[in-house]
């Protein structure tokens, strides 16, 4: 499963409409102005977004980059020079994945376990794979593409 804008931010932009649903519901005379609600709006990481230095992800291990409160990326390296790229948020529950250990990506919440290469499920809870994110090496950088 690759994750596209929409499903990475669907979280955010969900929890930011309960949130304006329980502010009109509480005080209903309050209005906004039009930069209160522009600024209200999510930031979207989008682009090419540089993550760090190659070297901060050891092959047969991996890495995570919080980019904002609703998305971290977790970077592996399967094979030398072969980066893969994922949500970190598990399918099962949403805690942040640990990372790679014994050659998987481990969960810490309830013990999933996830293929460091697919991000497909090796044994549960959870039932689905975790988030494709595209990551591109570029000289000595890996960026993520949103
Ligand atoms: S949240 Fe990851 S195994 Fe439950």
């Amino acid at each position: 499963m690759k994750l596209g804008r929409r499903e990475l931010l669907g979280v955010g932009v969900a929890s930011t409409a309960t949130i304006a649903l329980a502010a009109c519901a509480a005080e209903p005379e309050v209005t906004q102005s039009e930069s209160e609600t522009t600024s209200a709006q999510p930031t979207t990481p989008s682009g090419d977004l540089l993550l760090g230095p190659a070297s901060e992800v050891m092959v047969g291990s991996g890495n995570k980059y919080k980019i904002d409160e609703m998305l971290t990326i977790l970077v592996t390296q399967p094979k030398a020079g072969e980066y893969r790229g994922f949500s970190a948020t598990c399918t099962h529950s949403g805690c942040i994945v640990q990372g790679v250990r014994d050659g998987e990506i481990a969960c810490g919440c309830h013990g999933a376990r996830f293929d460091q290469e697919t991000g497909a499920v090796i044994s549960g809870p959870a039932k689905t794979a975790l988030g494709r994110i595209t990551i591109e090496l570029r000289g000595e950088d890996l960026f993520a593409i949103l």
